[in-house]
């Protein structure tokens, strides 16, 4: 397994998947444009609204933090903001890209070129949660490309600047809302070079009930999609034994 270049240590890992929510407060958390919300919680910004945005960012919001959410279609936001009510919020990409402290990126692969260049500026720094695969069906090209160069990789090339934690690629978005629900604990493998990033995003994954399992480095990342050998509900006990031996 490679290592990811400033990673946690045992004992702050356990503690974090162990607390959650607590742990939000209790860390010094890295954010470069202001400061959490009182409480521990934080802004998150949604890019892409469909089953996996809407899907994660209504367990955030019902968890008490902000979410807004973006897209291309600022009135289906602004319905979907309506309809989770508290702490739900609609506005462009831009917009919650500068809004958040977290940003969720849950697009077609091929958006994020883009995307990229579109919210440079405001991505600078910011923690960012890559859900997004390349598929070259849906795609095109770039799928391929990033596939060669490794998911993770490629998405921080895409994105240059931002914190980049890969998580939630190979578990269908139906699911996401059940791991609250559903004891032993779900695994959920995680992949990133930023320490601070990985805590803060271990913390957001843990308060939605799933254990996360930092498998390696962003170059890990290429085996965060479906169809890898760790695709799929696994316990943190197999994702760590899978990820050993990749
Ligand atoms: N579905 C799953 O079970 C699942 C699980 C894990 C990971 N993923 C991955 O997560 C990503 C999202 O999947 P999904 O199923 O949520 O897709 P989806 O339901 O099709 O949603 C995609 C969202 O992105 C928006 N979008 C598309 N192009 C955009 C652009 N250029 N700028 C801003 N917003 C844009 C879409 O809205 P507009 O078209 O209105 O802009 C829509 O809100 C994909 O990369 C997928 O492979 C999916």
């Amino acid at each position: 397994m490679k290592k990811p270049a400033a990673c946690l240590s045992r004992r702050q890992f356990i503690a974090l998947a162990g607390h959650g929510a607590a742990a939000l407060t209790l860390l010094n958390l890295p954010f470069e444009g202001h400061a959490a919300a009182p409480g521990g919680k934080v802004r998150i910004g949604v890019v892409g609204s469909g089953n996996v945005g809407t899907a994660l960012g209504r367990l955030w919001a019902q968890a008490g933090h902000q979410v807004m959410f973006s897209s291309r279609s600022l009135d289906a936001d602004k319905t979907l903001a309506k309809e989770i009510g508290a702490n739900a919020s609609a506005g462009s990409p831009k917009d919650a890209v500068a809004f958040g402290d977290v940003i969720l990126f849950a697009v077609p692969y091929r958006a994020l070129p883009d995307l990229g260049k579109e919210l440079a500026p405001a991505l600078k720094g910011k923690i960012v949660i890559d859900a997004c695969n390349p598929f070259p069906d849906r795609d095109g090209d770039i799928a391929n490309w990033a596939r060669e160069k490794g998911a993770g990789l490629a998405s921080s090339e895409l994105l240059p600047g931002a914190r980049i934690v890969r998580g939630f690629n190979a578990i269908p978005a139906a699911r996401m809302g059940a791991a609250n629900k559903q004891p032993p604990r779900i695994g959920m493998p995680i992949a990133g070079d930023d320490k601070g990033a990985i805590e803060v995003v271990t913390a957001l994954v843990s308060e939605i009930g799933y254990e996360p399992v930092l498998v390696g480095g962003l170059a890990m990342g290429r085996h965060l999609i479906p169809g890898s050998p760790l695709a799929g509900e696994r316990s943190p006990a197999e994702i760590r034994k899978i990820a050993a031996g990749l």
